[in-house]
């Protein structure tokens, strides 16, 4: 299948256009490189440098595609919490465009990257896909609305959509600047021998998900979809962040975790903890062991000190 994959420069992208071309599939990638970077596109892909509300500017560039997989977005909440009609913009705005666009290319399927934070601070443990959505900030606003503009497109103009809803995601190539994931943060403060700051007591918990497993999910069942559906992509088990830090520092061979703790972050949810039922029935189950993915990540950060 030809498969266009929007911020395919990005973290979760660089996986996603590598596994991709792995299962066979012709991949093209549109990114603005806004905080992706080239070297993250593997050589084998086509890249068309352009921005997701520019359409008018790249489409004529790219072939008729079989499947939209759409990450591209703004993905920071501090930044749509002080700036939420750009978050909106790129966040929805951006994805009705992408439906537009995908709709111009011919493409059957569309495939939509939402996030955990849709639920909010919802206490009803592990998070279903059902439960009523209630975003704590105008991130999980601008996905959930996202979230609707696909599902509403798909039932007009008859695209077989899905929709994936992530917990949170760790892997090599993760950034550290700006909102980086704990563990990419962690990784890299470890490899360059600095103390890791927890904000919080540290015994807050998280669902941590692989993103080669993320990817796999993006691909999962393009032969045959199935009805339009919101899937979780998440391991369902929780671990704290000083679980976390005491793991990592073992792999960095430390006798243990030297932290200092720093105050909550404003909108911080203390647990999260997603379902993967509804995804295995759908056939996708996150494979990789926390231990084995850590362990990865760990490796990838510790080579990159050295390329410095
Ligand atoms: N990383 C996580 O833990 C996580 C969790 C939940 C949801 N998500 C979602 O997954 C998707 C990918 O996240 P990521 O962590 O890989 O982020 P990322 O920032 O690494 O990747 C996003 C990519 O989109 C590109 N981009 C941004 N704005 C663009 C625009 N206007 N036009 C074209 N390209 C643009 C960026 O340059 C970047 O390459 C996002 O939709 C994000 O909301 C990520």
């Amino acid at each position: 299948m030809h498969v266009l994959i929007t911020g395919g420069a990005g973290f979760i992208g660089s996986h996603l256009s590598l596994l991709a071309l792995e299962q066979g599939h012709r991949v093209t990638v549109i990114d603005n490189l806004n905080q992706g970077v080239k070297e993250n596109i593997p050589n084998s892909a086509q890249f068309v440098y352009g921005d997701i509300l520019q359409p008018e500017h790249w489409i004529d560039k790219v072939d008729p595609v079989d499947v939209v997989i759409h990450l591209a977005a703004q993905i920071s909440v501090p930044f749509a919490e002080r700036d939420p009609l750009e978050d909106l913009r790129l966040n929805a705005e951006g994805t009705l465009k992408m439906l537009l666009s995908a709709k111009r290319l011919g493409a059957k399927q569309f495939r939509l990257a939402s996030s955990a934070a849709v639920y909010g601070n919802e206490s009803r443990l592990p998070l279903k896909e059902d439960l009523s959505v209630n975003p704590i900030a105008f991130y999980g606003w601008s996905k959930y609305l996202a979230e609707r503009y696909v599902l509403h497109f798909a039932e007009l103009h008859d695209v077989e959509a899905v929709i994936f809803r992530l917990a949170n995601v760790y892997g090599p190539r993760q950034r550290t600047q700006g909102e980086g994931g704990v563990i990419a943060v962690f990784c890299e403060a470890l490899a360059q021998n600095r103390r890791l700051e927890i904000h919080g007591d540290g015994a807050q918990t998280r669902d941590f998900v692989y993103a080669k497993d993320v990817a796999r999910a993006f691909l999962h069942r393009l032969a045959e979809p199935g009805p339009a559906g919101v899937y979780n992509v998440c391991t369902e088990t929780p671990t704290s962040v000083r679980e976390l830090a005491a793991f990592l520092a073992r792999l960095a061979q430390k006798d243990e975790a030297d932290f200092r703790l720093a105050p909550t972050r404003a909108g911080d949810i203390h647990d999260s903890v997603l379902s993967r039922r509804k995804a295995e029935r759908w056939g996708f189950t996150a494979m990789t062991p926390l231990a084995e993915g850590l362990a990865l990540t760990w490796k990838y950060f510790l080579d990159q000190q050295f390329l410095k």
